[in-house]
């Protein structure tokens, strides 16, 4: 006798958290995230960043095009735009941002935190006053990468650092700032979300949801496990966890999918960053149902950032399968290649529409 099939069906998700680069990179990848949400927000970490409306605005066409050219149906996919904070940033260009109707964010990459990051804000109530009190009066959220950069600092405290020395002095400046604590990666940061006040939330990639640290060490260094904010204790996955499958609006879905190719991650000096636009829903299913919340699945991946976002709820539906899935071992990348989160082993969810 053959076991029924169990099949899952959610409102369409939404990525609040995506990378997907320029030019041959971008017609690569775009098709993957196109496959499983409806939206995305786009990272401006580009060289150079995305600074100006104008720029984020012409790099909206050039992601238009590679949908296109991937044979992505018009209206399937809409990319949600974000600027790169820096030093300069002018209350002016958050405003035109913010009319621009095509912008929905406004990153903040502390100086030499992550992966092209050098044109970031070298200090942030001190330089950047006048586009905060913008972004406050529009209602344009901030997007933070929730490190310190100080070198004294161990690298597995700095998102803890961060909410000390960052963002508690921030709400206290700006309390009605939209705040969305980026690929959130400790227990101090889900208790600092949790009881924050004013309107304050959190992308939860699913590598951090699925492993811990030990996944860096595995049988020996295993570049393709290395991100940023980097993979942390077994506790604080836990945390992670807990708080995405908790019922609590604060905590939504974003990948961080951030392609590297083979060569630049397998590299005496490996780029952070995982895949995982391929298979991000199938990720995130299994890490619900690691702990019976699938029926948790929907509020976090296609609610809850439309809610903070003041969007509306995508229309169709997303169906995931409990079937095998084996993880392929490579992709092409332009004239590369890229190794997908966890590639070749096998999940127990497929999305099959
Ligand atoms: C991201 C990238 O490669 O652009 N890398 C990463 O490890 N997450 C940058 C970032 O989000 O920190
Ligand atoms: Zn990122």
């Amino acid at each position: 006798m053959q076991a029924a099939t169990e099949n899952l069906s959610i409102i369409r998700p939404d990525d609040w958290h995506l990378h997907l680069r320029d030019g041959e990179v971008l017609a690569s990848v775009v098709g993957h995230t196109a496959q499983q949400f409806a939206r995305a927000i786009i990272m401006p970490n580009l060289r150079p960043p995305v600074v100006t409306t104008a720029l984020a605005l012409a790099y909206r066409e050039r992601i238009m095009a590679a949908l296109d050219k991937a044979g992505v149906e018009p209206g399937r996919f809409t990319p949600l735009m974000t600027l790169y904070l820096t030093d300069n940033t002018s209350a002016d260009e958050v405003v035109r941002a913010s009319e621009s109707g095509m912008v929905h964010g406004i990153k903040l990459y502390p100086a030499g935190a992550t992966t092209n990051s050098d044109a970031g804000v070298t200090d942030l109530l001190g330089r950047c006053a006048k586009a905060l009190a913008a972004m406050q009066r529009v209602g344009m959220p901030l997007l933070v990468h929730g490190e310190v950069t100080d070198p004294a600092i161990d690298l597995f405290d700095r998102e803890a650092v961060f909410i000390e020395r960052v963002m508690l002095p921030l709400r206290n400046a700006y309390p009605e700032l939209k705040v969305v604590f980026e690929h959130l990666t400790t227990q101090d940061g889900v208790q600092y979300v949790q009881q924050a006040e004013g309107p304050v939330a959190a992308t939860i990639t699913a590598h951090h949801l699925l492993y811990n640290r030990n996944a860096l060490f595995q049988g020996g260094v295993r570049p393709h496990w290395y991100c940023l904010p980097v993979l942390k204790r077994e506790k604080h996955r836990l945390a992670l966890l807990e708080a995405a499958t908790g019922g609590s609006g604060r905590f939504f879905l974003g990948t961080d999918s951030a392609p590297h190719s083979k060569g630049l991650k397998e590299n005496a000096c490996g780029c952070a960053g995982c895949y995982t636009a391929l298979h991000a829903m199938e990720l995130y299913a299994s890490a619900f149902d690691s702990v019976g919340k699938l029926d948790q699945l929907e509020a976090f991946a296609s609610l809850n950032g439309p809610a903070f976002y003041g969007l509306p709820v995508n229309q169709d539906r997303l169906v995931l399968q409990r079937t095998d899935y084996v993880i392929p071992q490579e992709l092409p990348l332009a004239d590369s290649t890229v190794v997908p989160l966890a590639a070749g082993e096998s999940l127990g969810w497929k999305v099959i529409a």
